[in-house]
């Protein structure tokens, strides 16, 4: 996480800084700042705790001013959100560097350091940098020459801007494991951690690959890769910019990401439905060929991304016979298992840049187990993307809330296609694969339905102002969408909710269970629902007052102790889609009424780059 942005231009450049942090701020806010050179040769640089408002307003009182600079918004991993532990980080007052990743070795550098004179000020593996860059050119090196030298000392994941006092034309750029993006202009050019930073200056971009170094001028820019060769990168145009990223009539992006689900879902169905098939719309060389021969599926995912992965696993297990894992990629990384043939590993994310899920396809394409690999992410061109053998991608437009919305709705769409796909591919029940693609079809409008519910939802959520715990409780698919519940409140509303398979309830949580606790049900009137209502009996007869989205069908009976939200009818297959939408909603509106920071949640980040 943390967000980097850098220019080099023909004109100030703290205003271009400042926007790019903003755009950035998903990725980490607990403190920002930036460092720009003044026409002097100084190095001037502004820090403040908090968001890059608190920023904004410090330089308003005392400005700095330069023609190059580079800028941080921070998500703390070693030291405190603090002003001294935020970035850019200087030594002797000479260079000044940002930094997205983490030094694993940083400790012994910094002993190093220490001994050879260096004094600390912050509690960052950072700061082991821009020293040793110092050291360096202390030593006779250029500032690039410097900055070469110092990455050969790193262990970890970096993504670094630098400038120096003794360089004034000169931006260093350089990338292993985190992203860093750069953006062309006419005589300028910036640096970011995505290109949201940099659509106000510029829709044409590099993606730098791992390993990859740039000294950046005003009128040149050189990229090497790892060996040291220079390079020459594609530029990609982007039409990016045309999207807004504004919140419009919403109070906040959540609200508004939530409200545009439909929209979402139609554009990441577009183009792509036949009459009766699917349109064969994964990206990639032999993509039909591959699906045609895989025996099973590995999802891997972290957080929501992975509860979309839990529900797709039950779709392809029941509709396609192929057995199907799904875990969590921290976990996954690091497990040793048995080999396995014509496996299709499968990626989810948002963002494309999560470094566990990351680290899991490297390892996976490093030991060769896998048939192919396929990512299904919301960013073309993320790293995961780029990594992949295979993509299909979710057009759900940039996502901005930190808590994923309209994303997780788009990743079950586009899985709902991928158990099509290998039916198509493998010849086989063409009748559920119409079956999907009737059903895809009306789903647009099924969560329209959902949302008329935002009213009731609301008024529901009053109950949850003065609650410290909270059960979300579903059966078979509905299962992982209420831990999708669970995780949507407890990350906006701090509310400490768990997800249950209503099941397992008498297993032990039922100790939990007094009319303090609300207990929440996803209960669609399927297979499961003559099931899951013996376990909501066992919670209301133990004094629990339950919080229920059913249909029509499902004949839940409100009551006191009973709320009931009404859901549309929907087809058993769309239900966990559907409703998804209530949930979200419910940990919205809980959130507003306890007066949370919706979108920039305490402690979180939107793009989690570090491991
Ligand atoms: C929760 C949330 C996170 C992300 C997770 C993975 O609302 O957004 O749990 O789902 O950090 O991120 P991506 O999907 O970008 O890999």
């Amino acid at each position: 996480m943390c967000g980097i942005v850098g220019a080099i231009a023909q004109r100030p450049v703290t205003e271009i800084l400042l926007e790019g942090l903003r755009r950035l701020e998903y990725r980490g806010y607990d403190s920002a700042g930036v460092a720009v050179l003044t026409g002097q040769q100084e190095i001037n640089r502004s820090r403040a705790v908090g968001k890059v408002a608190a920023l904004t307003e410090k330089l308003q009182d005392s400005p700095v001013v330069g023609n190059i600079g580079i800028a941080h918004t921070r998500w703390a991993t070693h030291g405190i959100p603090a002003e001294h532990n935020a970035h850019p980080h200087m030594s002797n007052g000479r260079v000044a560097i940002v930094h997205n990743g983490i030094i694993e070795n940083y400790a012994e550098l910094r002993e190093e350091l220490k001994a050879k004179g260096y004094q600390f000020t912050s509690d960052t593996d950072t700061e082991v940098i821009v020293h040793l860059i110092e050291m360096h050119m202390t030593f006779g090196l250029s500032l690039p020459d410097a900055v070469r030298k110092a990455i050969e000392n790193l262990r970890g994941a970096y993504a670094l801007g630098v400038i120096s006092a003794d360089d004034p034309d000169t931006l260093i750029a350089a990338r292993q494991g985190s992203p860093l993006v750069l953006g062309l202009g006419l005589g300028e050019t910036f640096i970011g951690s995505d290109i949201q930073a940099m659509l106000p200056v510029t829709s044409r971009f590099i993606y730098l690959e791992n390993g990859d170094f740039c000294v950046i001028k005003r009128d040149s820019l050189h990229i090497f890769d790892l060996s040291g060769k220079e390079v020459t990168r594609e530029i990609k145009e982007s039409n990016a910019g045309m999207c807004t990223a504004d919140m419009g009539e919403y109070r906040h992006f959540m609200h508004k990401e939530i409200f545009e689900q439909p929209v979402a879902v139609q554009s990441t169905l577009e183009g792509r439905l036949g009459v009766d098939n699917l349109k064969h719309c994964v990206t990639g060389d032999n993509a039909m060929d591959i699906l045609a021969v895989v025996e099973e599926i590995q999802i891997i995912a972290c957080g929501t991304s992975y509860h979309a992965g839990l529900i797709a696993s039950y779709w392809l297990e029941e509709m396609t016979n192929i057995p199907c894992s799904v875990e969590v990629a921290s976990e996954f990384r690091y497990r040793r298992r048995p080999p396995r043939d014509n496996v299709l590993f499968v990626t989810l994310s948002q963002s494309g840049e999560t470094a566990d899920t990351l680290a899991a396809l490297e390892k996976v394409k490093q030991d060769g187990s896998m048939l192919a690999t396929l990512t299904i992410c919301n960013v073309a061109e993320s790293s995961l993307t780029r990594e992949s053998d295979l993509s299909l991608m979710t057009l759900a437009g940039p996502e901005i809330g930190v808590a994923s919305t309209k994303a997780f709705t788009t990743q079950l769409v586009v899985l709902l296609m991928l158990v099509g796909l290998l039916l198509q591919a493998k010849g086989e029940s063409p009748e559920t694969v119409k079956a999907i693609v009737e059903n895809l079809k009306k789903l647009p409008i099924l969560l329209e339905q959902a949302l008329e519910k935002d009213k009731a939802i609301e008024h529901m959520a009053e109950d949850f102002i003065e609650k410290h715990n909270a059960l979300f409780l579903g059966r078979g698919d509905q299962y992982p969408v209420a831990m999708e519940g669970a995780l949507k409140l407890k990350e906006i509303s701090y509310i400490h909710a768990e997800a249950y398979p209503a099941g397992e309830l008498k297993h032990g949580p039922l100790a939990l269970v007094d009319n303090e606790m609300p207990i929440i049900a996803v209960a669609p009137n399927t297979g499961l629902i003559e099931k899951l209502k013996s376990n909501l009996e066992e919670v209301r007869s133990r004094g629990g007052k339950l919080y229920l989205f059913a249909d029509k069908a499902a004949a839940m009976q409100a009551d006191d102790d009973c709320y009931v939200i009404e859901m549309p009818e929907v087809p058993e297959i769309l239900a966990p889609i559907v409703y998804t939408i209530p949930l979200q909603l419910l940990s919205y509106y809980t959130a507003v009424f306890k007066g949370t920071d919706v979108d920039k949640p305490r402690n979180l980040a939107k793009s989690v780059t570090v491991e």
